[in-house]
């Protein structure tokens, strides 16, 4: 009886702490707002949301884009909500700012440690073989 409750928590707890999936809810917000600026041909900034070792450097003004597991300390963050126009992205004469559900998903996505593809709790169990 112990035993099994502990499995059942084991296998149920990933999911929920898992919820953002960067290729279903992240990168949609960042291809919509972001990536014509940051992305393929142009790095305004020197910034690229393209490549995950890109977004985790530093941008021209020295601070990290995006800082795994602590949006607070994430520039990414910080110029999607601050309230100063020379800041904010996407820059106020090329778009709105992002909607409250779209910055949530990138604070949680970026406090979940900011995966990149699939999540590994997305993805199908393997069997691995262990040595004997
Ligand atoms: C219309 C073009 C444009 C769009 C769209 C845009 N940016 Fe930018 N971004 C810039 C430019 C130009 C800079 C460099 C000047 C500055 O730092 O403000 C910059 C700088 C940045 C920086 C700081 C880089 C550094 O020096 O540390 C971050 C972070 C950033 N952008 C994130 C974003 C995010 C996230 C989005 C989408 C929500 C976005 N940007 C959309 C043009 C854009």
């Amino acid at each position: 009886m112990k035993t099994s409750l502990t499995f059942l928590l084991l296998a149920t707890a990933p999911h929920a702490l898992a919820e953002i999936n960067f290729t279903r809810d992240v990168q949609p917000i960042l291809n919509k707002n972001c990536v014509a600026c940051h992305g393929g041909v142009k790095e305004a900034g020197g910034v690229s949301f393209i490549f995950r070792d890109q977004v985790l450097g530093k941008g021209e003004s020295g601070k990290t884009v995006v800082v795994p597991g602590k949006p607070e300390e994430s520039e990414m963050i910080a110029r999607v909500i601050t309230d100063d126009p020379d800041d904010l992205m996407p820059q106020p004469d090329h778009g709105p700012r992002l909607s409250d559900a779209d910055v949530e998903t990138l604070r949680k996505w970026i406090a979940e440690g900011a995966e990149w593809g699939e999540h590994w709790s997305f993805t199908a169990p393997k069997i691995i073989q262990l040595p004997r």
